[in-house]
């Protein structure tokens, strides 16, 4: 049967075999998908042991996400501007590396419905999170994306590596007055509970915000966007099963739907 895994350090929480186990079901494919453990120094020699033994493909997931990068032998173009891969598939002797993560953000944009084409959009936080998901978002031409940082230098020198006039940058305290349709928080402030300091002004009922993590609950940005009167508040679960969607479709040449499986992990999550 065909193997899969995903690699991470922790892993326990991880939800993908969960998710790749039901696309498997609903496609009618057969494979194996479970999550592994990674020594924080044996990443290399764990994804050549896994090759070695006959698996196809895997996810890569925190803190392994550079590392599989610089091991793959063939990368997607969305993997190189990442500077990531979270999707490894083993082929003809050969590692190739690509990246779902700026895939699953845009399709959950889309599956809300969410028009991103002439949008304006902030994108809160400059670290691997917020490189992953630019070139997607650029594909579905916005007409800018602004990216505010806590750490300026860093939201600029994002910006330079891509090179495009439609990107721009600058602190979270200067991202005023934009009229910003989309606020997507990339940052890992919520999961220390804090909210980036951004406007309030930025905040109407019609701004689409979106946070990247999830949870059981509103994320600390979501519920702070709320009570400044929010009302299109996305979290990141869609994005979560999205790309798990991307990865499955580059492995077996099959997209899953991915509706049933956001609504369960939403159901086991609210139980849990
Ligand atoms: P990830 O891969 O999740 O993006 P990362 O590369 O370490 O992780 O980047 C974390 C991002 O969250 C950065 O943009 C970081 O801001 P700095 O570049 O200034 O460090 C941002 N971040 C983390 N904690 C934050 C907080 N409490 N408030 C605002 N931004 C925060």
């Amino acid at each position: 049967m065909d193997q899969y895994l995903v690699f991470g350090n922790p892993i326990v929480q991880s939800r993908s075999p969960y998710i790749h186990q039901a696309f498997a079901l609903s496609t009618k494919q057969t494979l194996t998908y479970q999550s592994q453990l990674v020594a924080l120094d044996e990443f290399s020699t764990t994804v050549k042991k896994f090759i070695s033994d006959g698996g196809k493909g895997a996810n890569v997931t925190v803190p392994f996400k550079e590392q599989a990068l610089l091991l793959c032998e063939q990368l997607s173009d969305r993997a190189k501007q990442a500077g990531a891969v979270n999707t490894l598939s083993f082929k003809n002797g050969l590692i190739y590396g690509d990246n779902t993560d700026g895939l699953g953000l845009v399709q959950d944009l889309l599956r809300n419905k969410i028009n991103l084409k002439g949008s304006s959009i902030l994108i809160l936080g400059a670290g691997g999170a917020a490189k992953g998901v630019i070139l997607p978002l650029l594909e579905q031409h916005p007409s800018s994306i602004v990216i505010a940082n806590r750490t300026i230098s860093k939201a600029e020198k994002l910006c330079e590596q891509f090179e495009n006039s439609k990107l721009s940058f600058c602190s979270f305290e200067q991202a005023i007055d934009h009229g910003f349709d989309i606020i997507i928080n990339a940052t890992s402030a919520s999961l220390s509970g804090d909210v980036p300091p951004i406007s309030t002004e930025l905040i109407n009922t019609n701004v689409i915000c979106y946070d990247m993590v999830y949870g059981k609950q509103l994320t600390p940005f979501l519920s702070w966007a709320k009570q400044q009167g929010a009302s299109h508040l996305i979290d990141g679960l869609g994005m979560l099963v999205g790309q798990a969607a991307e990865s499955f479709a580059i492995w077996r040449n099959v997209k899953p739907e991915v509706e049933t499986v956001i609504d369960e992990l939403r159901r086991s999550l609210v139980n849990e």
